[in-house]
């Protein structure tokens, strides 16, 4: 029997092209080695979102993202969590072996403290339980399907170690394994996609390339990426330049040889090298921008695909919660 791969995705605003290659593409990998599970993690979003019409929206985006992006709904198993009931009674019997203190030492949970502290603010204030449970939800979705990896990135891994900590405790309390203990797949070498302005790609720093834009915004985001002030004359060192650092993300070593050559030799100034960029960026996401296009436009079918995905997925959540169940002398 193939291992368990889960992955969990946080619907929280539009998709960047840091994004596909930093999380999407090898997440989407794993597919072939492993019985993968993706799914929309939409109550976690509930915590900081709080606009209906926002949610709702962005729930259906990054769903579609990740099915115009090669997700093949047939060979894995794809839902939202909300449609999983089980996720929710499993969340309140973890609570129950779950350490008031272990949540106090949770990374989000304490930097929200600090932030209120810094401000002389109520240590508490703005804080809801959602925030401060967020861990215990995570391993019931993780734990819920036998997951045997969960890829993250590293701010993720101490909700892994929470997950395996609370699993580990009911374990030992009935003395079986009646819970998989999880293990964190964590990508060390990861490559950092840089924004516009070269620092890391980010919602949250306003320097995205949008992985769905329209080529014409696509373009004039792209003619936005910072440059220094060097000549068209100059020779230029593909090395030290963000245009190039992504250029390498859509093209094969021949191209990447060949512009090199030419920033080297000098004689390409910034603009032209931004249209280069554009020319591969576009070849590349046209296809997956139309695929996008074409399920957004057709909502009910993208629910059926996540509802079909959720009837996949539940008899499994169901077999654990029974297991735990009449472990537990609640049968
Ligand atoms: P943002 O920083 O835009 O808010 P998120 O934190 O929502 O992005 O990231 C979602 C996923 O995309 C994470 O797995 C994260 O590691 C990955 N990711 C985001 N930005 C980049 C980037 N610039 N380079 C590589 N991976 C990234
Ligand atoms: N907390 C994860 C994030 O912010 C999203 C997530 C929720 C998740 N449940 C999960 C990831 C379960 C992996 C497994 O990115």
């Amino acid at each position: 029997m193939k291992k368990v791969s889960l992955t969990g995705i946080k619907p929280t605003g539009d998709l960047h092209i840091g994004n596909y290659f930093g999380a999407i593409k090898p997440a989407l990998e794993l597919a072939k080695e492993y019985d993968a599970r993706y799914f929309i993690a939409d109550y976690h979003a509930l915590n900081t979102m709080k606009d209906p019409k926002e949610l709702n929206t962005t729930i259906r985006q990054v769903a579609a993202g990740w099915l115009a992006s090669g997700l093949d709904p047939d060979k894995v198993i794809f839902y939202r969590q909300s449609s999983i009931p089980e996720v929710f009674e499993l969340t309140t019997m973890l609570m129950s072996f779950t350490a008031k203190g272990l949540m106090n030492r949770a990374h989000a949970y304490k930097a929200a403290v600090q932030e209120n502290n810094e401000k002389n603010d109520d240590t508490d204030a703005g804080i809801n339980m959602g925030l401060f449970t967020y861990p215990i939800l995570m391993a019931a979705d993780i734990i819920i399907f036998d997951s045997d990896i969960v890829p993250v990135g590293k701010d993720q891994v101490q909700h892994i170690e929470m997950a395996q900590d609370i699993a580990q405790v009911i374990n030992a309390n009935y003395g079986t394994q009646i819970l998989k203990i999880p293990q964190a797949g964590v990508q060390e070498d990861s490559a950092v996609i840089p924004g516009l302005d070269g620092r890391k790609m980010s919602k949250s720093y306003n320097n995205v390339i949008p992985l769905f834009a329209p080529e014409k915004a696509l373009r004039k985001t792209i003619m936005r990426i910072t440059t220094n002030s060097q000549t068209v004359e100059e020779p230029k060192n593909p090395d030290e330049c963000q245009i190039f650092q992504l250029y390498k993300l859509f093209t094969d070593e021949n191209e990447q040889t060949s512009l090199a050559s030419v920033y080297r030799a000098g004689g390409m100034g910034w603009g032209n090298a931004k249209e280069e960029l554009f020319r591969v960026v576009n070849r590349c996401l046209s296809p997956i921008r139309e695929r996008y296009d074409a399920i957004m436009a057709d909502i009910p079918a993208l629910d059926k695909i996540l509802e079909q995905g959720a009837e996949k997925a539940r008899p499994i959540a169901a077999a654990t919660v029974k297991r735990f169940r009449k472990i537990a002398g609640i049968d």
